[in-house]
């Protein structure tokens, strides 16, 4: 397998707390990766240490070749131009409107003229559907009008790797759909290394080629979509499902479940059975019925 990110015993801890314990693995260059866990196991913090704003404890990161924990500042910098990132929080600029807020990164880091910069700006609002929208301020325009200008934002660099850190969050089911295809044809069309935190699982099995579920600081597994779906690992069961009962409790750091963690899970747990039963029932009638 090419990859274009290699992960090698990554650990990073803030104080006592471990974030992240001994992460190895490779992410192949030109398709694109999920990485889902739940909310807290530091998938946020890995990707930070990936682009180089954190660095891990030890371990190695490997770039396209090159090593980068131990890489001077400057040199980070330039490694750093290789991404792209939608960042959770969308990140844009209040006071800039959408075309500032997308023209910012080729201000930044690039001489292009501003004729230049219009050309760009304008083709990756296109891509994105906001040309109509580019005189808007952040605070004028919706959620996803907000996530799809981080997007343009993120692509405006050309960037070989591109990082989306939930941007389905806050989106109704339609615009993630919509975002999906977005991202799908982005990758056809630039053949971008994508990688994209989420806990959308209709759009893990819409865009991902691979999948990465992190748990309780440590890696569960990385593979193929199909390879994680059809595994019997629980833990990757519980995640790839969505379901309430299993080994992940609702906060995922406690050692125990709490008594009204037990009382949900039960309740889930009654509730998938008599939906099952509900289901034998209506294949008895269908037989019946044949
Ligand atoms: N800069 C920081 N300083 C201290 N703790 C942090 C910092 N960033 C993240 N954390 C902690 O690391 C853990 C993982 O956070 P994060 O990566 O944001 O989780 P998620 O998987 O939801 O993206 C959380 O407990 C969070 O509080
Ligand atoms: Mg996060």
């Amino acid at each position: 397998m090419d990859a274009i990110i290699s992960l090698r015993d990554v650990t990073k801890s803030f104080g006592s707390h471990t974030v992240l314990k001994d992460i190895s693995f490779d992410i192949p260059r030109g398709k694109t990766s999920a990485i889902m866990g739940p909310s807290g196991t530091g998938k946020s913090v890995l990707l930070k240490n990936i682009i180089g704003l954190l660095r891990p404890d030890h371990g190695e990161i490997w770039i396209d070749g090159e090593e980068t924990v131990r890489m001077k500042e400057k040199d980070l910098y330039r490694v750093r131009r290789k991404f792209g990132v939608l960042f959770q929080d969308g990140a844009l600029f209040g006071s800039l409107s959408l075309y500032d807020n997308i023209a910012f990164p080729l201000r930044e880091h690039t001489r292009k003229s501003e004729s230049d910069i219009k050309d760009i700006v304008h083709e990756k609002a296109e891509l994105v559907g906001l040309l109509d929208h580019l005189k808007k301020h952040p605070g004028e325009v919706s959620g996803g009008m907000k996530k799809r200008a981080g997007l343009a934002r993120a692509l405006v660099m050309d960037p070989e790797i591109v990082f989306f850190d939930e941007p389905d969050s806050g989106l109704d089911p339609v615009r993630v759909a919509y975002l999906d295809e977005l991202v799908k044809k982005m990758q056809e069309e630039t053949g971008a290394t994508i990688i994209i935190i989420t806990h959308n699982i209709p759009s893990v099995m819409r865009t991902a080629d691979y999948v990465a579920v992190l748990f309780r600081s440590g890696l569960v597994r990385f593979a193929t979509r199909q390879e994680m779906v059809d595994t019997d690992d629980p833990i990757i069961r519980q995640f790839l499902s969505g379901k309430a009962a299993g080994p992940i409790g609702m906060d995922e750091l406690a050692t125990e479940q709490s008594d009204m963690e037990r009382e949900l899970v039960e309740r889930a747990e009654r509730r998938d059975r008599s939906r099952e039963h509900e289901l034998e029932q209506e294949r008895d009638r269908d037989i019946l019925q044949v």
